[in-house]
């Protein structure tokens, strides 16, 4: 499939190069989310560390990232696990800094999602957080993750509904929880959509904080966009956990 034609392939592009290069967005992000992951989500590192304390500690992990952008947040996993770190994207940039920043132990790919493929039983975990909506057929990708797994592997998934996709009732009616249970995997959640309130004022208070940097920078674009991406902090918490909500799934094979 040609990759341009994908849903925001080339704004995912210009992201990871400004990303790479903006010093503005690389405090920006310290400031919101605790570590640089450059993330284009919602995930700060209280729900990475969360993700983590699901890792299994031994020899010879394998971790795999769904949309793993410039894999910085693999590397945090890398650094408090050893693991081999996996992780594949779409965004060609991104892949390049991956490989770049993170040369031992670690594979990165240009892959689409549906497109690529791993051998059954390779990893330990695969994590995938703020991804899994671009799948064109949830059910179908999170077969091919559960192939992915090893036998006691886990499956970690930071998921947001109400704005790439609409809010259903709760954590058992979302497109995962169907797909989770189509392919008969048991799971248990973790509800933040309160956290996830709080960090997106955290989030408009930091970029507001950073806004002479990406406007000297040439950034301010990146501004203007963080700005639209935390206009729920105006609103009341009862709001928009009307439209919103954010939860970790824990999937076992
Ligand atoms: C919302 S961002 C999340 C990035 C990162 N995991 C995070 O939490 O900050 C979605 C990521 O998925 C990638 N992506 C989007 N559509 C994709 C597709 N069809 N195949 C592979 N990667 C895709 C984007 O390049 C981007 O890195």
């Amino acid at each position: 499939m040609e990759k341009e034609k994908l849903l925001f392939y080339n704004e995912y592009e210009a992201f990871y190069e400004m990303a790479e290069k903006s010093i503005a967005f690389q405090n920006f992000c310290y400031d919101s989310f605790g570590q640089d992951f450059s993330q284009d989500g919602f995930s700060d590192v209280e729900q990475i560390d969360i993700v983590l304390s699901y890792i299994p500690i031994k020899e010879d992990i394998h971790i795999l990232d769904i949309g793993c952008g410039n894999g910085k947040m693999l590397g945090y996993l890398q650094k408090k696990t050893g693991a081999f770190i996996h992780g594949f994207d779409y965004s060609q940039k991104a892949i390049a800094t991956a490989r770049s920043l993170f040369a031992q132990k670690s594979d990165f790919s240009e892959g689409i999602i549906g497109e690529i493929e791993y051998p059954s039983n390779s990893f330990d975990a695969v994590v995938s957080m703020d991804t899994m909506y671009f799948s064109k057929d949830m059910s179908a990708f999170v077969g091919q993750i559960k192939r992915w797994l090893k036998p006691d592997g886990i499956l970690l998934v930071g998921y947001q509904e109400g704005e790439l996709i609409p809010r259903t009732f709760d954590e058992y009616t979302t497109e995962l929880a169907k797909a989770l249970k189509n392919n008969g995997m048991n799971f248990e959640t973790r509800n933040i959509t309160k956290q996830t309130y709080e960090l997106l004022k955290t989030k408009r208070e930091a970029a507001i904080i950073h806004r002479a940097e990406f406007e000297n920078e040439g950034h301010i674009q990146w501004f203007d966009m963080l700005m639209m991406q935390t206009k729920w902090a105006e609103e009341s918490y009862q709001q928009f956990e009307k439209a919103m909500a954010r939860y970790i799934y824990i999937a076992r094979k």
